[in-house]
Parts: structure tokens; sequence; C-alpha cells
């Protein structure tokens, strides 16, 4: 018998995987990428929070990866941790959440607990979910347990893990609620519970949709703020000094990742799709938030502009193209639409990141440079767009032609700043 089979093995699975595995659970991990269950077998990660040390202390401990959904039949709790990208009509794609729900509808046995963590519009546990592990002849709530539980992870977070993150839970009836807060009470330090398995789908979106709107409330001061000769940056840091009553958010070139600018669209979906209108406040942000590599490209243009050069025949450095700083991933980063506007203009673009050997930004790519030094000195225009730790900001802006700092980290007077 497995404590725990875990479906989907990336961002969100192997983490919960690892901190299952060192509370003493048995731990089997399903995934349908073949690569991947052979790589963690080998003791691979393909992670940024996990390293291969980290896999083959997994492996000590008995995880293992497979392709065998017959594995899944055996254990007591299946969490789900599939992907949930936007579809094209602005809602989340379920087919990887129905599939893995598929998979455990065949495999379902009495008694067993299931929990959604993949992030969602809120009623997906009991419309989606539940329905299809109905299939099987069980029934939610009598014949086995159900429950949702939003994954909180932040990549590269040095100081909240999945183990001191407070896991919130939901449960389809109060005794699905029990066995799920026991669950994860093994191995996560505070659990909150919450009235139903809605609420914590809506729990987790509300989260994400506070962060979007207040990062498109900073950039889009940010914009002003500019033209009005105000230092944005030193604003926050005065506002912050309040100790209660306001929140730090930062502006720069545009949102990235995989969570805060996609999930904040479920909810708008589904409001628009079940109310028929809109939720202006994630309408507004989105807008704001997803123009700033526009802006960007545009102040970008005014700058070469000022020494009397034109973006097209430019050379233009890249400097930090992953979502976030000191992590390698790459996923919905504002690079990437900024490098696609300076290109389209001509610009004769380069990039350099510690974390990104090969850019696949889009066809053709962008060529990586090695020497920073020489390539710094050599550009028309250097955009710092990722502040990565080990890059020097001041430091680098000094040995720059022209230095835009898009992320308010350069403190010398000889930049330009969003
Ligand atoms: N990455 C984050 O920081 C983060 C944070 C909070 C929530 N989430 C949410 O968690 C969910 C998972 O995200 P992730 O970042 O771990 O994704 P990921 O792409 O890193 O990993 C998902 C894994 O699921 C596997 N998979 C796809 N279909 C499957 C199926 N039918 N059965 C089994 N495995 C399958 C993929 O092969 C992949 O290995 C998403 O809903 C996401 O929105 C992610």
């Amino acid at each position: 018998m497995t404590d725990v089979v875990i479906l989907g093995l990336g961002y969100v699975g192997l983490p919960l995987a690892q901190e299952a595995v060192r509370a003493g659970a048995s731990v089997c991990g399903y995934d349908v990428n073949e690569a991947i269950v052979a790589s963690l077998n080998a003791c691979r990660s393909h992670v940024d929070d996990l390293a291969d040390s980290d896999i083959a202390e997994m492996r000590a401990g008995g995880f293992t990866a497979t392709t065998d959904e017959a594995h899944i039949a055996s254990a007591a709790t299946a969490v789900i941790c599939v992907p949930t990208p936007l579809s094209e009509d602005g809602g989340p794609d379920l087919a990887a959440v129905k599939a893995a729900t598929r998979t455990i509808a065949r495999n379902l046995r009495p008694g067993m607990l299931v929990i959604l963590e993949s992030t969602t519009y809120p009623g997906t546990t009991d419309e989606v979910v539940r329905p299809l592990l109905e299939s099987s002849g069980l029934r939610a709530g009598v014949d086995f347990h159900l429950a949702f539980s939003p994954e909180r992870i932040d990549p590269g977070n040095e100081k909240f893990g999945p183990r001191n993150t407070p896991k919130v839970v939901g449960g389809h009836s109060a005794a699905c609620a029990d066995r799920a807060v026991e669950f994860y009470g093994r191995f996560v330090d505070t659990v909150v519970r919450t009235k139903g398995t809605r609420e914590a789908e809506m729990a987790k979106l509300l989260e994400n949709t506070y962060r979007h709107v207040n990062i498109a409330l900073v950039n889009e001061m940010a914009r002003f703020c500019n033209q009005l000769g105000i230092d944005l940056w030193d604003v926050i840091r005065a506002a912050s000094s309040k100790p209660f009553g306001f929140q730090a958010f930062y502006p720069g070139p545009g949102v990235g990742g995989h969570c805060i600018p996609i999930d904040p669209n479920y909810l708008s979906h589904n409001v628009r799709s079940k109310l028929g209108y809109p939720f202006r406040f994630v309408e507004l942000a989105q807008e704001i938030n997803a123009t700033m590599p526009e802006y960007v490209a545009r102040r970008a243009q005014d700058i070469l502009n000022d020494s009397g050069l034109a973006v097209s025949g430019s050379s233009i450095l890249l400097l930090g193209v992953t979502y976030k700083p000191d992590i390698a991933d790459q996923r919905e980063s504002p690079a990437v639409p900024l490098a696609r506007l300076l290109q389209g203009q001509g610009a004769k673009l380069s990039y350099h990141d510690p974390y990104v050997e090969h850019w696949n930004c889009f066809d053709g790519g962008v060529p990586r440079v090695d020497d920073l030094s020489s390539a710094i000195a050599e550009a028309d225009l250097v955009i710092l767009v990722q502040s990565h730790g080990v890059y020097d900001a001041d430091r680098l802006a000094g040995q720059a032609r022209r230095f835009f700092d898009t992320r308010g980290v350069t403190k010398g007077p000889d930049v330009y700043r969003l």
C-alpha cells in the first residue's frame, strides 16, 4: 500500500512529494511524460527548487516515479498537480485535470482520498472532478473523500517552502475535509480549513488577483511618475515605512510566471460566463500589465532617440530574461514580448542570463553573449529586464553607454529608470 500518489511531477508536485517523503510517507509519482519519469528515477531534477541531490534523497526514502497508472489503485491518497494553462477563450484549459481525474477514476478504491491542487476556477472540484470520479460508481463523501487544496509554492523563495507555508483545504463534506487536513497535517505546519471546496478554490484566486491588481496599480503609476519626474521607487520606500495598512508592490517590465498573469483570468472568465458581467479590476489590471513590454519598448526608443539613434540598427542587450530573479523559469516572461517588439523594429538584439543557456523566445532566437563586460560596453543600449542577484547593476550601468533599469535597483544618476 502506498500512502500517496502524486499526479504531475512539476514545480508543484515534486516539492509536495519531497515533503511527504521527508515526513516518512511512502510516495509514488505518476506522470505522463516518460522523459521526466526516467530522469527522476535517475535522480535528475528538472525544477529550480530541487537539486539532483534532493531527488537522490527522495529516491533513498522510497520515492519512485512511474507512467504506470496501476500504482494509483494501491494508494490511500491521490493528489492532482497537473497544469492548467489558459485556453483560447481565456478560461483554464482543464484537459490535463480531466485526464488525470479519469486516470484516478479508473483506479479509484473505496476509502481513497482525492485532492485537486491545480489552480482553477471555483466549482471545478465539484462540477468537473467529482462527476468524473463518480463515473466509477463510487460516490464522493460516501465511498471516497474529495478535497481541493490550492498550491501556494513560490519558486526560489528561501524563507517559505511547503512546510511553513500554511495550506488551505476545503472538503466536499466535513469528513472529506477532516481526512485532507489530517493528510497535510503530517508535513505542513499549519492547515487552514475553509467551508467547502469553492471557498478554497476562490481563496487561491483572491491571493493572485490581489497581487495582479496591485502590481498593475504601481505599473500605471510608473508611467505617469516618469513623466512627472517622480522616483516611484523612492515613493514606495517612503510609503512602506507605514507599519500598517500598506504592502509594497513594485513596477516592472510586465508580469510573468505561471500564476499571476494567468490565474485571475480564470476568475474573470468564470464571472463573465456564469453571471454575464465583467470582473473589471482583473480586466483593467490585465490590460495594464500586459502592455508594460510595449511601454518599455517605447521608452527604449525614446532613450535612443535622445542620442539621435533609431531602434532600427541599434544594438540592444537584454539582461535577465526569466520571470523572477535568481531562477531559470521563463514561463510567461515579459522579456519575450519585449524582445519581439524590439526585434520587429529592427534592433540588433542579444541577451545575457546566467540561468538561461538557450533562449527559445521565438523563431530564429536571440543570441546569448558570454563576455558580459565587453557586450555591455559595445551595446548602444542595455536594458535590465530581470535583476538577478549576480548583477551588480550600478557597476554594469557604469560600463554601459546607455543603461535602462526597469527594476529600480540602480542608485547612480546616469541611468534611465522605468
Ligand atoms: N509553478 C508554480 O509556481 C505554481 C504555483 C501555484 C500553483 N500552481 C498550479 O499548480 C498546477 C501545476 O503546475 P506546475 O507548475 O507544477 O506544472 P508543471 O508543468 O511544472 O508540471 C506539471 C506536470 O504534470 C504532468 N502532467 C500533465 N498531464 C498529466 C496527466 N494527465 N497525468 C499526470 N501528469 C500529467 C506534466 O507532464 C508535468 O510534468 C497548475 O494548475 C498551476 O497553475 C503552480
